[in-house]
């Protein structure tokens, strides 16, 4: 988010001077109401604490002329005041967090970097209150505000993916996951069992009847693709809850080519036959065709359903287009709003109409209140989602994954499927000697944030892995492109040549190579480290807010 890097009009690094103008004043007089009320109202805040953590605000707008004074900072200063008069430690964690993503390259594929307003909006008393329900039909009194708030997400969401409904309440990906899992039960399973019986409610059963009605649900088949070759935890991993519920049939990539090998899945899918077919990833660097998985999932009568947690950002933008795109051709897509959709950490579902009256029973099925501030900043998200500088934005996000992937390659890393069609990619490391546990603690020990994964079929198993993902949503946020991509490549590959694994010394593996422990040489690691600050010099997160003063104020 360097300003200046980005395109005009960006939603994260734009500033308003009329408004700023106003709000200054505003915040202003609100601090100095603040600092009476929250006194008055919780009886926290000592005179002391109130002095120095508000000193920052006061030295902010004391120091900077009008027409400079950036409504953001103002109230990301005002924020941090207040939270430090409560738990100084914890505002100093948070500037420390700051600190850490400015000196470090984040390529983490599921992370990125949100605007101030999607992070302001969640930080208000809509996180005060009970919504059970959706808009328009609640379980509690006085969610006006909340409807509003909600309906506004949802008509987003819709307008952004051109779909039937949305459903804006999931508080994660985890459990969107399960809404749409139950949604698709409850719709396709349970609703015409009920029938079946002349009834319409479950609580009006007898013992007998709720139980074989129980154990139809609890015996369907869903079938996903195999964590090992990318898919989620939740797509009936079976230390997860998703393969308790449902007889669990797994789909691979394909040995040689790393791909998905679209006959096999139809064969597969015709002999399992499962109630829901699942397409989605969360370390899979290829686009999918999703018009031939709808043909495959309606010749097994399956409900086909989408986890697009990872991709979304790359639907909203465009990238996905056509048969690559799951909106019109999944009966149910879940999705997280975190990753390259650059929202607040959340999830959401989009379905059609047959599954809208169940997924809007999102809460009893499996959440409980749903979360009002994390609703507000997902309709900022979305929001800016829907302007034309997002759709520029998952373009670069995906032309610097590819130039990644290719610098990568032409440094002489081994990159699984040699490259990318979207936002990640899988670095094989073992070519160098070491396991991904060992290459992702070298390399955040030289200025790089990322993380291990299992390649396909991996021999290195989850834990010590083979492989590394890496993602360009954050790096894109920050401003870079394709010339940056080749220096990451080029940092990563000097740290990876330059690790070595230890020898264990002592105990029963004494003499082994450690799949742990690493050495790295020093001078390629202050090298890397020089690098990376170089880079990060020219990038800065969130540009806006000053670090030094931070760290002087709530450090
Ligand atoms: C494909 C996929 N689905 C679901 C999730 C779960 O999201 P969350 O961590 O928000 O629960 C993830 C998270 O990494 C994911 O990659």
């Amino acid at each position: 988010m360097r300003r200046g890097a980005k395109p005009q009009n960006d939603p994260v690094t734009q500033i308003r001077p009329i408004e700023t103008l106003i709000l200054s004043a505003f915040v202003g007089i609100l601090w100095a109401s603040t600092v009476r009320c929250s006194t008055q109202f919780w009886g926290v805040s000592s005179a002391m604490a109130t002095v120095s953590h508000s000193s920052a605000l006061t030295d902010y707008l004391t120091a900077a002329a009008p027409e400079d004074i950036d409504s953001g900072v103002v109230a990301y200063l005002a924020n941090l005041s207040e939270v430090a008069k409560v738990a100084p430690g914890v505002a100093a964690s948070i500037v420390l967090e700051l600190a850490d993503q400015r000196s470090n390259l984040k390529l983490i594929a599921s992370e990125n970097y949100c605007s101030l307003a999607t992070q302001l909006a969640m930080g208000n008393l809509l996180t005060d209150k009970y919504a059970e329900g959706y808009p328009g039909h609640r379980f509690y009194a006085g969610c006006d505000n909340v409807d509003t708030v909600e309906a506004y997400a949802v008509e987003q969401a819709c307008k952004l993916f051109g779909c039937d409904h949305a459903y804006v309440q999931p508080h994660s990906g985890a459990d969107a996951n399960l809404i749409a899992y139950w949604a698709i039960l409850m719709t396709r399973v349970q609703g015409p069992a009920l029938d079946a019986l002349e009834s319409t409610n479950p609580s009006a059963l007898s013992p007998e009847d709720w139980n074989r009605l129980r154990a139809k649900v609890g015996s369907q088949r869903l079938m996903g693709m195999d964590y090992s070759s990318g898919g989620h935890l939740t797509h009936g991993y079976r230390h997860n809850v998703s393969a308790q519920m449902f007889e669990c049939f797994t789909y691979g990539v394909d040995r040689k080519t790393g791909r998905l090998d679209y006959d096999a899945l139809e064969a597969q899918a015709r002999e399992v036959k499962p109630l829901i077919f699942l397409a989605g990833y969360s370390a899979y660097p290829r686009a999918i065709d999703f018009e031939r998985l709808r043909a495959i999932a309606d010749a097994v009568s399956a409900v086909f359903m989408v986890d697009m947690a990872h991709f979304a950002g790359l639907v909203a933008g465009g990238v996905f287009e056509g048969k690559h795109n799951p909106i019109p051709y999944a009966h149910v897509v879940t999705s997280t709003t975190h990753k390259t959709l650059r929202g607040p950490r959340g999830g959401l579902v989009l379905c059609t109409e047959e599954f809208a009256e169940m997924v809007n029973k999102g809460c009893p099925l499996v959440i409980g209140g749903p979360l009002p501030h994390i609703m507000a900043a997902k309709a900022i998200a979305l929001t800016e989602a829907n302007r034309p500088e997002f759709a520029d934005y998952s373009r670069r996000v995906q032309s610097n994954a590819a130039a990644l992937a290719e610098a990568c390659m032409s440094e002489g890393l081994v990159v699984a499927t040699n490259g990318t069609d979207n936002h990640l990619f899988l670095v094989d490391v073992t070519p160098s000697g070491i396991t991904g546990r060992q290459a992702e603690s070298a390399l955040r020990e030289c200025g790089v944030t990322l993380n291990r994964n299992s390649l396909p079929y991996d021999a290195n198993g989850p834990w010590y892995t083979s492989g590394l993902r890496l993602g360009t949503p954050a790096a894109t946020t920050l401003g870079m492109g394709e010339s940056e991509m080749s220096e990451i490549a080029g940092i990563l590959k000097a740290v990876l040549s330059h690790t070595k694994p230890t020898t264990i010394e002592s105990g029963e593996n004494a003499g082994k190579t450690s799949q742990a422990k690493y050495t790295i040489d020093p001078g390629a690691q202050s090298e890397a480290l020089e690098r990376v600050g170089a880079l990060l010099k020219r990038y800065p997160v969130y540009p806006e807010l000053d670090l030094s003063m931070l760290q002087r104020s709530f450090g």
